[in-house]
């Protein structure tokens, strides 16, 4: 393995959830009274509960994937911790002992071997995915697997190595490939093998198994969601807790129940709930996550400042990516031919709850390339310019690059 960032004295100290609540009840008994600060301290514990929820619980999923799906076998037998990494898993530094970490340096640790992903599993370390490892007169099996939240919703930021480093929650993981991981299992047949090795890296349709449709949508970020009450592209639910209900039963396997009237849905996995009651830790979570802020030197900061006259303007752009959130989604949803991705086949709208588009919220946008629900636009060059073409909006290419620049400064 190549150059591995060293352990540095200077690594930049990111909070724990427990230093938050802390923090948060120190700042809040320097002012409020004590109603206050019984709200702030009730508030942070929550939040820190649902992190836990949010990278760690399965909710039960297990049934889905190491019953039906037997992925157990396949990581066992077939999934070296090279192979795991190529197709998008992400290991957490921090949840490696030192020992673990010296032997991935000298090379003593075999990357080659599926032992070492069921080790690793063991640790707890690979993001995303949670292993119930049984040791048997000294050797390790891996009884059962299931996922959390956090496979499509966090990334690292590959301090470590390409791929290990300290966890990002919320950021979308555009290079995991859930088609292919699906495909390994040796209970899915060919065709739907072929249909989902077709979807590639950073898409999943969370739709397929409820509608038997395939076109899949590019894993959006967990974070920025403040303030913004339609959530998905196509603004199904109104609050997050809607959409994590939905995946967690529908998509994950979790255990408990989905209905939705305006899709004919009802699906109960099992006899208990295990989704239901961590709802509102898992939102709080979620809202507390900010999109973060463009790196320093990202930008040219004058383009930008042009851009965003043009934004306002005569880009247009504002008149849809209005307010704070650069939103109007808590006013309206949109028109399946006001997205820049439509006409499709299948129609992403059709498929959904409300038949319309979101207004994309814009804070982070400069994060998470490609863009539009169907990752059409590489670049965010690439999505001034068809807005551009589509809506004749006759911006010179001058100034096509100054709104791009200033979304980058979003
Ligand atoms: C297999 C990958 C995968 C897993 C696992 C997953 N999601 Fe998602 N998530 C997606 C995709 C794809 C979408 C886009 C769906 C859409 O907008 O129609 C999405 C959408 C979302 C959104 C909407 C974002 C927005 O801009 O409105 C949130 C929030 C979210 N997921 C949170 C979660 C939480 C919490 C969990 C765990 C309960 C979870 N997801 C599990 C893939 C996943
Ligand atoms: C008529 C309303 C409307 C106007 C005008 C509009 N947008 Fe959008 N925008 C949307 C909708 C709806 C989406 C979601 C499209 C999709 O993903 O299918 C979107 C998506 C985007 C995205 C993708 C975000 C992501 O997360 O992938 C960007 C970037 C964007 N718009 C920038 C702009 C810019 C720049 C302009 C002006 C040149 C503009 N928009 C004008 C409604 C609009």
């Amino acid at each position: 393995m190549k150059h591995i960032a060293s352990e540095s004295t200077a690594r930049p100290h990111r909070p724990s959830a427990l230093g938050v609540v802390l923090a948060t009840v120190v700042a809040v008994s320097a002012c409020g009274g004590a109603d206050d600060r019984a709200d702030a301290v009730a508030q942070a514990a929550l939040v820190a509960q649902g992190q836990q929820i949010f990278r760690h619980d399965t909710f039960g999923d297990e049934v889905q994937w190491t019953d039906t799906l037997r992925l157990h076998e396949v990581i066992a037998t077939a999934v070296d911790p090279l192979t795991a990494l190529s197709v998008g898993l992400k290991v957490d530094s921090e949840a490696l002992p030192p020992a673990v970490v010296e032997g991935i340096r000298n090379g003593s640790v075999d990357l080659h071997s599926p032992a070492t992903t069921v080790a690793l599993l063991k640790l707890n370390a690979v993001v995303g995915v949670k292993g119930t490892v049984e040791t048997l007169n000294g050797v390790d099996r891996l009884a059962r697997v299931g996922i959390t939240c956090a496979l499509c919703h966090s990334t690292v930021d590959n301090s470590f190595a390409p791929g290990i480093g300290r966890r990002l929650d919320g950021w979308a993981n555009r290079d995991l490939n859930p088609g292919a991981i699906i495909a390994l299992s040796p209970a899915v047949d060919a065709a739907t093998k072929s249909a989902l090795n077709a979807w590639g890296a950073g898409r999943f349709d969370p739709r397929h198994n409820v509608d038997g449709l395939n076109k899949p949508v590019v894993i959006p970020p967990a974070y920025g969601l403040e303030g913004i009450h339609r959530i998905t592209v196509t603004g199904d639910g109104d609050e997050i807790a809607y959409w994590n209900r939905y995946v967690a039963v529908a998509e994950m396997g979790g255990l408990g129940t989905m209905s939705e009237p305006r899709l004919n849905l009802n699906i109960t996995h099992g006899t208990q709930d295990l989704v239901s009651a961590k709802l509102p830790a898992l939102q709080a979570y979620q809202l507390s996550l900010k999109a973060p802020t463009p790196p320093a030197g990202s930008f040219d900061a004058p383009a930008a400042a042009r851009g965003k006259l043009l934004f306002e303007g005569a880009g247009q752009c504002a008149s849809c990516h209005s307010g704070a959130t650069f939103t109007d989604a808590n006013l309206r949803l949109h028109p399946p031919a006001d997205s820049m991705a439509e006409p499709e086949s299948p129609s992403y709208a059709s498929r959904s709850a409300t038949k319309q588009y979101r207004t994309s919220p814009l804070k982070g946008v400069w994060q998470h390339a490609p863009y539009f629900h169907d990752g059409s636009a590489a670049t965010l060059e690439d999505v001034v310019q068809t807005y551009n073409t589509r809506r004749s909006l006759g911006l010179t290419s001058q100034q096509v690059i100054e709104i791009a620049q200033y979304l980058k400064s979003l």
